[in-house]
This record gives C-alpha cells, sequence and structure tokens, in this order.
C-alpha cells in the first residue's frame, strides 16, 4: 500500500474519506463539497442519525454534482477530544471500511470543522499509521487469488491537507515503528517447518542493514558458556538452538543499556511432557516475545533512537525425542544454580534464565525486560486483554505500564512474593521449574526473579495477548507483535537522550 500527502483541493472522482466532528459538522473543504452535491453530505447524516462517535461510517454514492466518487463520513467523536490513539483507529476503520466495499484506493481530506493545521499533520500521520497496521495481511502462502479470506489489497492512500510535508515527514517517523510491528507479525505468523531457530537467526541478521550489530551463537558456544537450561530444552530437536545478540548504540555518551530478552521456542510440543493434541498448532507462536524484541530492534534502529539497547533471543524447538530432556533431569544453569526439571513444558523459564544471566554477565545493563509467551495460566488470569507485568522495582514497571497505555498494549501489575518463591525450592536442586497447582503465572516470574540479582527487571507474560482470534482496534487477527510498541515508547521516554 503506498500512502502519500498532497495539498488539500476536492478530488474530483474516486473514494473520498471526509472526517465528521460533533453535531455532523464538516471541515472546509467537506462543506464546500456539500455545497457542490446541493448538500447531499449533510442530508445523509441526518438521515441516517449519524452522531459523529469516533469510527461512526456511512458512505454516500454517486451524488448530485459528483457523480463519480464515493463519500465515506467518519466520526471523529467529542470536539478536540480525539488523540494519537484515536486517530490511528480511525486509519483502521477507513481500511475496514475500504476492505468491506472493494475499493482499492482513497483520498482523505485530513481536516475537521475545527482544528489547526498543527493538528492536521497529526491526524493526517497518525491515521496514516493506523491505516498501515490495519492493512496488514499475511498471505505468504496463499497461491490463489480470489480465495473468500484474501482481502483485497488496497493499493493507494492519498492524504490532503495544508501541509503535506509536515505530515510525511511525521508519518516517516511512525512508519519505522510499522516496521517493526510488521516485521515481528512476519516472523510469529510464519509456520514452525519453515521457522526453526536457525531461519530465526537469519532473520535477525536482516538488521545489521539498519545498523544494528547482529552475533549468533549455536551449540557448540553456549556449551562452553555453560547455558545448559536452555540447551536442555532444545536437546530433543534435530533443529540446533540457537541465541541471537543484537546491538544497538545510539547513545555513544551515555553508559545506559537497556537489556530486552525474548523467549524464542519456535515450536513447543511440551516435550516428553508432551501437550495434548488439540491446539498444539497454536505453538508456533511460542516466540512472540522474541518477535517483540526483534521487532522493537528493528524500530529503534530505523528510527535511528538515541539510546543503547542489546537485544537477546533464545531460540530452541521443544521436542519429544530419545535424546530429549526427561521429567526428573537436573540441570545446571550458567549461573551455576540446579534445576530440577519436572516438567518439560515449564521450558520457557529455562531459557530465560540462562539469558537473564548472560545479559548481566556481559552487557552489565542497567535495566531488563524480558518478554515471554510464557503460561497458560495468565490467560486464566487475565484472559486475552492484558499482559501481566511483574517486576523487582516498582517506579520501572509503572513507566513500562504507561508507555503500554499510551499505544493501548494493556499491561496488569501482578504480584512477586517471597511465599510464592518458597513454592519452587526443590528437595533435590536448588529450585524446580513448575510450582504448585495455583499462580503458574506467578511463580513462573518467581523463577526467573532468581536470575536477576539486584538490577532494575521486569517480565512481561505475553502469552495471552501474542495471537489474538478476533480483529481488535489496529490489529487483523492473528499475530500481534504485542510488545514492539510499548517497548519502542519506553525507549523513546526515558532511554533517549533530547
Ligand atoms: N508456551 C507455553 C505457554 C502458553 C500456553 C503460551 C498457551 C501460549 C498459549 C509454556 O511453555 C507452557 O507450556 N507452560 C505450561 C507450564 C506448566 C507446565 C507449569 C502451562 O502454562 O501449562
Ligand atoms: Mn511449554
Ligand atoms: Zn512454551
Amino acid at each position: 500500500m503506498r500512502i502519500s500527502f498532497g495539498a488539500l483541493k476536492i478530488p474530483t472522482q474516486g473514494t473520498i474519506v471526509l472526517f465528521v466532528g460533533k453535531s455532523r459538522k464538516l471541515g472546509k473543504v467537506g462543506q464546500s463539497i456539500d455545497q457542490k452535491t446541493k448538500g447531499a453530505l449533510k442530508r445523509s447524516l441526518k438521515v441516517a442519525n449519524f452522531e459523529s462517535k469516533l469510527g461512526d461510517k456511512i458512505s454516500i454514492f454517486a451524488p448530485w454534482g459528483h457523480t463519480n466518487s464515493t463519500f465515506i463520513l467518519v466520526g471523529i467523536g467529542e470536539d478536540k477530544n480525539y488523540n494519537e490513539l484515536q486517530a490511528q483507529k480511525l486509519g483502521a476503520t477507513i481500511i475496514e471500511a475500504l476492505q468491506s466495499s472493494n475499493e482499492l484506493s482513497a483520498v482523505i481530506l485530513s481536516e475537521t470543522h475545527n482544528s489547526s493545521s498543527e493538528d492536521n499533520t497529526l491526524l493526517a500521520a497518525n491515521v496514516a499509521f493506523g491505516a498501515r497496521m490495519r492493512s496488514y495481511a499475511y498471505e505468504k502462502y496463499k497461491t490463489k487469488r480470489g480465495n473468500t479470506t484474501q482481502k483485497t489489497n488496497i493499493n493507494k492512500l492519498t492524504f490532503m491537507l495544508d501541509r503535506p510535508n509536515v505530515a510525511r515527514n511525521r508519518f516517516n517517523g511512525l512508519s519505522k515503528i510499522a516496521d517493526g510491528v510488521d516485521f515481528a507479525r512476519d516472523l510469529v505468523s510464519e509456520p514452525s517447518n519453515i521457522k526453526t531457530p536457525k531461519w530465526m537467526a537469519q532473520q535477525c541478521r536482516k538488521l545489521s542493514r539498519l545498523g544494528v550489530k547482529v552475533e549468533v551463537m549455536g551449540e557448540p558456544q553456549m556449551r562452553k558458556l555453560q547455558m545448559n537450561a536452555l540447551l536442555g530444552v532444545g536437546q530433543g530437536s534435530v533443529n540446533e538452538s540457537q541465541c541471537v545478540i543484537m546491538r544497538w548504540n545510539g547513545n555513544r555518551n551515555s553508559k545506559k543499556t537497556l537489556g530486552l530478552i525474548g523467549k524464542g521456542v519456535t515450536f513447543d510440543t511440551g516435550g516428553i511432557s508432551l501437550k495434548p493434541a488439540n491446539g498444539m498448532e497454536e505453538m508456533i507462536w511460542d516466540m512472540g516475545g522474541a518477535g517483540a524484541v526483534i521487532g522493537t530492534m528493528c524500530s529503534i534502529a530505523g528510527r535511528n533512537a538515541k539510546a543503547n539497547v542489546v537485544g537477546i533471543v533464545g531460540l530452541v524447538e521443544n521436542m519429544p525425542d530419545g535424546n530429549a530432556q526427561r521429567p526428573g533431569d537436573i540441570v545446571k544453569s550458567m549461573s551455576g544454580q540446579t534445576i530440577e526439571v519436572l516438567n518439560t513444558d515449564a521450558e520457557g523459564r529455562l531459557v530465560l534464565a540462562d539469558l537473564l544471566w548472560y545479559a548481566q554477565k556481559r552487557f552489565k545493563p542497567s535495566a531488563m525486560i524480558d518478554l515471554a509467551t510464557l503460561t497458560g495460566a495468565i490467560m486464566v488470569a487475565l484472559g486475552r486483554e492484558y499482559a501481566g507485568l511483574y517486576t523487582s522495582k516498582e517506579e520501572f514497571g509503572q513507566k513500562i505500564i504507561a508507555a503500554g497505555k499510551s499505544v493501548n498494549e494493556k499491561l496488569w501489575h501482578m504480584p512477586l512474593d517471597p511465599e510464592y518463591d518458597k513454592q519452587i525450592n526443590s528437595p533435590r536442586a536448588d529450585m524446580k521449574n513448575i510450582g504448585p497447582r495455583w499462580g503458574g503465572s506467578i511463580t513462573a516470574a518467581q523463577f526467573l526473579q532468581r536470575f536477576t540479582n539486584s538490577v532494575d527487571w521486569a517480565h512481561l507474560d505475553i502469552a495471552g495477548v501474542a495471537w489474538s482470534d478476533k480483529n481488535k482496534d489496529l490489529m487483523e487477527k492473528g499475530a500481534t507483535a504485542f510488545g514492539v510498541r510499548t517497548l519502542d515508547r519506553l525507549i523513546q521516554d526515558h532511554f533517549e537522550l533530547r
């Protein structure tokens, strides 16, 4: 889809999108179109009982004076009350409208009845971003056109407004974030027969084009580092485990480094503690944490962020096999702490344990955030709207929650407590990899905390939100890239020099 920005004028044909404010008010160009059509727009709004709520929409076809045009009128809600996020939702609304009427292109008049030209550039850039987000489709493996689920490919959106250059610049910044989100969505959507750990590492290498330093470790190197907790998980797979380190040094004057750590289980069968057949295919997205980290690196490098960030992802496949890890095995993690593996399906924490340790040892980050599709229990607790956030540092956690809120990635603060921590003590080793029946997401977080020392640390359990079964505001159903926009915003707000 091409997105372009041009000067404000009255288009004479095609699909034209107009914004409608409270009490059905139109902008300047909108009003002159209304006059040219002998009041067709206002009349239609009235007959349709249009309330101008955010995202309300009606279409008007071939009105007198504009017989080659279709108008889509979109409500913006209360006067001046729309923010960036709402403007992005308008973009998604427009895409839905165009898709359902099979339109291939549209002109969007970025004006409202009472907005300044500054407001209009923000409106255009964010509507464009939302449109781009919502028009994503994973159709790599569809070989036949006209398939019922196939989307019409909208090929062109043109925004018209007073200061098209300012809007274009704003959108260019946002489109780097979109690049990261789309990259993550592509990775998460990829089927696991293709998406092996090595394939994932190869995808990470693409980031070097943006100036990210990418290093890949295979099993021999990880064995040398004694990352036995991670290696145990991949030991039943014919696909070699990989660890990818991605470094973005955007601020040479600062020693502050943020560490981002992602669970990248390219497929989780459960291992010898095999999962039931029903729904197992969902485990292609068990690398959603790694996807979010990779997508974030893509975004921040793309927009040249003035921050130092290191992304580390552990890429492993959890398979049952003659050589697979057994329940009851005891592994010695890189930290030296021993772990009794009581359930081979609680594998994500084993991968993260070594990554968290490695990140601290090598990079001495001032803060670390891990993202993982870690537990089914977080879905029991929070459903599929909120991700769970755990943190050892309250203020840090609050910053992440606030960043998430501003991009509509919802995070709920979950508790850590020494009483939960006790529950993973093992009689045979330093700890076991599962707790008792209740509070499974919490005991998983407690497990991770044992590998974080005193570094400011947060853990996002994104099992419920990495994938969506239904279309939801900016996102088409499927991979959501949850975390990319939150982390990008967090870095913008708290890790970049201004
Ligand atoms: N990858 C799963 C968690 C998961 C479940 C992610 C559903 C997305 C959707 C994780 O590795 C897992 O299997 N966790 C187990 C832990 C249990 C064995 C303690 C779980 O949640 O059942
Ligand atoms: Mn598992
Ligand atoms: Zn898993």
